[in-house]
């Protein structure tokens, strides 16, 4: 509105002059926490391409966190973009831009996730559970507008360009595999997050608990109804070496708490395709 010029022009970072309109957000998901965070997610049909524009100043001015507005929503809905919310949660807490401050907002977004994600897709009207989940979605947009994400949504972004899988569905089905190739960086935030989800790890070692993060979250994705792999939604393996070429240009690779080249990307395309 105030910059003119053609969409494509805006991609990556602070790529206009003029500061945006003001917006007023109301999230009508509990999932993208995008009414919280400085980007947006354009997809680019004529090159398959999901493109992220950035800027301090398109933060909304306000946002409305209105949980009744949940009511009608489908469960497959409520269950994808649940999901996309903890990526958010646990990528954001586990990669190398993670502080204290945004460690904070990420652990509360699991702790409520993991309380209230199947109550809300039982009852998308339930009033608390749907506030835990909107609350959660927005703690989430904090801690990831600060620390940004890592490799499951560097991954999930060509599969929504490609194959148009729903970006919470890629998101779900890819992330116990990225956890599980990242849980060599750090088992004492994996024991955290397993605690979160609801493990009983009092009495294991980093170690030892590690694992049962990526069970809860396993478990959690199965019980909501989220499809087990990429091949239910047509994802076929011949277009994986472009889809990793895609991956590897997002800033989240570089961010993400283990090392990562293009073959790991391929390997973990391939573990979630069946
Ligand atoms: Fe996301």
């Amino acid at each position: 509105m105030t910059n003119g010029g053609d969409l494509e022009s805006y991609e990556g970072p602070e790529k206009y002059k003029n500061p945006p309109l003001p917006t007023i957000c109301v999230p009508t998901t509990a999932g993208t926490g995008s009414e919280t965070t400085a980007m947006t997610v354009i997809t680019v049909k004529s090159r398959n391409y999901k493109m992220t524009i950035l800027g301090k100043s398109m933060l909304p001015s306000v946002a409305l966190l209105d949980p009744s507005i949940f009511s009608k929503m489908p469960p497959f809905i409520a269950a994808s973009t649940g999901m996309d919310a903890l990526t958010h949660a646990i990528e954001s807490y586990i990669n190398l831009a993670s502080n204290s401050f945004t460690n904070a907002f990420a652990v509360e977004a699991i702790r409520l996730i993991g309380k209230y994600l199947r109550h809300f897709v039982a009852q998308a009207s339930d009033l608390e559970a749907a506030t835990g989940m909107l609350v959660a979605s927005n703690l989430a947009g904090i801690a990831f507008d600060i620390s940004r994400l890592g490799n499951c949504h560097a991954m999930a972004h060509p599969l929504g360009g490609f194959f148009d899988v729903p970006h919470g569905v890629a998101n779900s089905i890819l992330l116990p595999h990225v956890m599980k190739f990242n849980m060599l960086a750090d088992q004492g935030k994996y024991k955290v997050i397993a605690q979160l989800l609801g493990e009983d790890v009092s009495r294991m070692t980093d170690l030892e608990a590690a694992p049962l993060a990526v069970e809860a979250v396993e478990k959690l994705s199965r019980d909501i109804g989220i499809p087990e792999n990429l091949g239910l939604y047509g994802v076929t393996e011949d277009k994986i070496p472009e889809m990793s070429k895609d991956a590897m240009l997002s800033g989240n690779i570089k961010i993400n708490p283990r090392v990562t080249k293009i073959a790991d990307i391929e390997a973990l395309y391939r573990a979630a395709l069946k």
